[in-house]
């Protein structure tokens, strides 16, 4: 059975990696950063984000989340991803997610015979005996445009792009920090990851990459 543990920095290539594995072997992929997006998005839309409760908020959402409701909302907003990366510092909120990744792969290492998780601690912490650690990032300004890229909008004003990427930029260079700097599973390399940089190749070939390791 073969678990392989993507992790990196935001809009460095790990989810089009994770889901270009899972077609080629099929092994179903768990992109963990929707768990950490659907809490936050259920916060802001009950209003709580101020709330003087906020790690149990958090906490009793993540009790209740099922990874079905993963599909069902638009979860891929910057607005919330800048939450999601705010509450990732609770550490009781990440023992409750925790226990939810480890149970999608063992049951799916058990039925399809492996199983990709992507995120932050996934070689590091949820599987740290991975019989492959990938860790996956690119300059900033790189993984920006990729971001906006994203966003598919058909067309865009020279100015308002610059602003937007400047803004993406922005937020993901906090993002970046935070989730590094954080005491409860920091974002990090684990010791036998393979390093890739993509700022100068392409998603086909970072999995042409991957897939010969
Ligand atoms: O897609 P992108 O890389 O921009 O972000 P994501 O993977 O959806 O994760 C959103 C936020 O959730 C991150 O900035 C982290 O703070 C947090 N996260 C985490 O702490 N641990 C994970 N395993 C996955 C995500």
């Amino acid at each position: 059975m073969i678990e392989i543990a993507i992790d990196g920095t935001a809009a460095s290539g790990k989810g089009t990696l994770g889901k270009k594995l899972s077609n080629k072997y099929s092994f179903p992929y768990l992109d963990t950063g929707m768990l950490y997006r659907k809490v936050a998005h259920d916060l802001i839309k009950n209003k709580i984000t101020n709330s003087k409760n906020l790690e149990k908020n958090c906490c009793d959402f993540a009790k209740k989340l099922t990874f079905k409701e993963l599909k069902n909302e638009n979860l891929r907003s910057e607005d919330v991803a800048k939450f999601a990366s705010k509450i990732a510092t609770f550490s009781s909120l990440r023992n409750i997610l925790d226990e939810k990744q480890k149970e999608f792969n063992d049951l799916n290492k058990k039925q399809f015979g492996g199983c990709i998780l992507d995120g932050r601690d996934i070689g590091t912490k949820i599987l740290p005996n991975a019989d492959f650690k990938f860790f996956i990032t690119a300059s900033l300004e790189v993984r920006a445009k990729r971001r906006l890229l994203e966003k598919n909008i058909s067309f865009l004003h020279e100015n308002d792009e610059k602003c937007m990427l400047h803004n993406l930029m922005n937020d993901m260079r906090e993002r970046d920090k935070l989730d590094i700097n954080r005491k409860s599973s920091p974002l990090a390399p684990a010791k036998d990851a393979y390093i890739i940089d993509t700022s100068l190749i392409t998603a086909q070939e970072l999995f042409l990459k991957v897939t010969n390791i």
